[in-house]
């Protein structure tokens, strides 16, 4: 086999309408269907090459190589794509996340995404970025919508093969995102153990899986209008009712900490002073902020001196994954 390098980029993304539980772990195919939007300042680059004479797969995070655990987790990931093109290489993975380190946000939407889209190239599978997503789901549910840019839909479809990303809208409107990194600190609980624990406990869950279809479908009226006010609207109360599932869940949880909920006061504050935007948050204790493009400066700078210790990150919109390996 030749000494193939393949490198891909991925960038992260941000949900409006949240992806909170799934129907099926080990296909992670989802409750709901989800909606967000790419952020290009937030980014993993991976490079992945055929490793012929070794028996295991080798797995390098920011230039560390991976404890097993991890390595088996990247490696059955690897298998989906050695099952579908009838290989059994072991193959080297190295993988750097671009995201500044203050901001807490290392995210497995991004790296299963830039794997993904590395490996499809590598193992000569090159299917189209649909069913690529479909792939990428089985790494991390959020990673479906990383292949894809700007305002991305996760349909949550009837099985493995239909439940898949489609870009909504390029987002090449007036729209940004700032994030306010409250803490860096691991979380307690991961994405995987939290939704799991909401689905099987909250009684609040029922509701939740109601009330996201309809947002989503209301979200989508509000893009193709180009509504802003309305688009931010819908995000901060989706996002809202997904972390009100898990004060509904036994033993009760929460991902916010002090710093929160004043974060979120003060955006609720400076919208009331006529600069529309809107918080929304994952599974951790940072605040994300929808905004206008064009105000986004002016709003960055009222929380950064609100909250000098906690310096605010300004993105842009994010294209797709996409390979930086030239391709002949
Ligand atoms: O797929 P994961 O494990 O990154 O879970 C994502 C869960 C949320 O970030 C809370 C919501 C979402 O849709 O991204």
């Amino acid at each position: 086999m030749t000494e193939k390098r393949i490198t891909a980029r991925a960038h992260t993304n941000i949900a409006l309408i949240k992806y909170w539980g799934k129907r099926d772990e080990k296909l992670f195919l989802p409750m709901n269907s989800s909606l967000s939007l790419t952020l290009d300042a937030f980014y993993t680059d991976t490079t992945t090459s055929f490793l012929p004479e070794s028996q295991e797969d080798i797995f390098i995070l920011n230039g560390v190589t991976q404890e097993k655990k991890e390595q088996e987790k990247i490696s059955a990931f690897i298998d989906l794509f050695r099952e579908a093109a009838g290989i059994s290489t072991k193959i080297k993975v190295e993988s750097t996340n671009h995201v500044p380190t203050a901001a807490g946000l290392a995210s497995s939407a991004s790296a299963f995404a830039a794997l993904g889209t590395s490996l499809n190239e590598l193992t000569g599978m090159k299917m189209d970025k649909t069913t690529l997503s479909t792939f990428v789901r089985q790494g991390s549910g959020s990673a479906t919508r990383s292949i894809f840019g700007g305002f991305v839909e996760w349909d949550m479809g009837t099985n493995s093969f239909d439940s898949c990303a489609k870009q909504i809208d390029d987002a090449s409107w007036d729209i940004a995102m700032l994030t306010i990194p409250v803490s860096t600190d691991k979380k307690k609980l991961s994405s995987r153990e939290g939704m799991k624990l909401t689905v099987e406990t909250s009684a609040f869950y029922p509701a939740w899986v109601a009330q996201a279809g309809k947002d989503l479908h209301m979200i989508k009226e509000a893009i193709a209008a180009k509504d802003f006010i309305r688009l931010g609207e819908i995000t901060e109360a989706n996002g809202m009712k997904m972390h009100g599932t898990m004060l509904g869940a036994i033993p009760p949880f929460s991902y916010w900490e002090p710093l929160t909920v004043k974060v979120l006061q003060k955006v609720t504050e400076i919208r009331g002073q006529g600069l529309p935007c809107y918080y929304t948050m994952d599974a951790g204790p940072n605040v994300k902020v929808l905004c206008r493009k064009s105000q986004a400066a002016e709003i960055k700078q009222i929380l950064d001196d609100t909250f000098p210790e906690n310096l605010s990150i300004f993105s842009g919109v994010g294209q797709g994954a996409y390979l930086l390996t030239d391709i002949e």
